[in-house]
């Protein structure tokens, strides 16, 4: 085990992404925060997008609690997932710090089994693995594993670790896992892991990937303008909660214009919306914004296409 330790740390030394500012502090609310953005999107993305503005605007936990969530969605905007930016306001609300127990940090808001191993390994230095999905795939791979379950790769994580230098070896995991052991064509000759990884001669085999049919869901939704403002309203329901957008209807009000279609892909689910303008007051809107109003919005990445849709289809007359 040491001597793959060290080649771990050797290859991390020389090829390990050093540069990113979440691995460069040691501040336990920027990491929990770089964590949570990255559950379901690219580093490329928060770096480039979200992650300085967010700080900048929320520069602590407390600020971050003390903000109201409306200005939290809108840092959020087109990251997508928007209970994790509400559960990290509510954990900031509930927390001065951020404890350093992994039993206490999975009881606050959307802090799961891996945030919670992420923060203490990182902020905490404490010496336990991560179980993000690069790592998952190298652990099937090095145990041959094509349908495991997490408390499995969970047990053989903790054998792994290394305990004198989990940081590096947590962030080298991810390394390792996102440059050489891909998912298609893994580089196993560059892999500090191909002594001991019993799944080298048919990586690919592992694990199984689940091919995932995602249903689609047809929606119409309504601009009702008036005086060239648009009407909006704030999600109520667990969808979106809390963003503005366009309502959705059952039946298309006679009088309104079909203007065209978006569709757009969740995890869970494909969109499809069909878009009518209704160009006269309708009384059961209470909020029209004009389109400099709607930038300051928190809306979500449907509605920013049906702006967008709108505005095409204006210009065009
Ligand atoms: N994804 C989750 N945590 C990460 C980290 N610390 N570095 C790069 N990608 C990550």
């Amino acid at each position: 085990m040491k001597n793959t330790h060290q080649n771990i740390h050797h290859w991390y030394k020389k090829h390990g992404r050093h540069d990113l500012p979440w691995r460069r502090t040691n501040d336990a609310y920027h990491i929990y925060l770089s964590e949570v953005m990255l559950q379901q999107t690219q580093v490329k993305t928060v770096l480039e997008r979200y992650y300085f503005p967010f700080l900048k605007k929320f520069p602590t936990l407390k600020d971050l609690g003390n903000a109201p969530l409306d200005d939290v969605l809108k840092m959020w905007e087109g990251l997508g997932y928007y209970n994790r930016a509400k559960n990290l306001h509510k954990t900031a609300g509930l927390v001065k710090t951020l404890p350093t127990e992994i039993d206490e940090l999975i009881t606050l808001p959307g802090i799961g089994l891996n945030t919670a191993h992420a923060v203490a390994t990182f902020a905490y230095k404490k010496p336990v693995p991560i179980m993000e999905a690069n790592v998952k795939r190298i652990l099937c791979r090095l145990e041959k594993l094509k349908t495991p379950k997490d408390k499995e790769l969970w047990e053989i994580a903790y054998k792994l670790v290394d305990k004198e230098n989990p940081f590096d070896y947590n962030q080298a995991m991810m390394d390792i896992g996102s440059s050489v052991c891909t998912p298609k064509n893994p580089h196993c000759e560059e892999c500090p892991l191909s002594d001991v990884c019993k799944g080298k001669d048919e990586p690919t085999l592992y694990p199984i990937k689940k091919k995932r049919v995602v249903p689609t869901r047809e929606q119409n939704i309504m601009i009702s303008l008036y005086n060239d403002k648009l009407s909006l309203t704030q999600r109520k329901g667990k969808f979106l909660h809390g963003l503005w957008g366009f309502p959705s209807i059952e039946v298309p009000l006679c009088a309104s214009e079909y203007i065209g279609e978006i569709t757009h892909i969740y995890t869970h689910f494909k969109s499809i919306s069909k878009v009518y303008v209704y160009d006269e007051l309708d009384c059961e809107q209470e909020h029209y914004f004009s389109t400099e109003e709607i930038r300051k919005l928190a809306i979500s990445k449907i509605d920013e296409k049906i702006v967008k849709l709108y505005l095409d289809t204006i210009q065009r007359y």
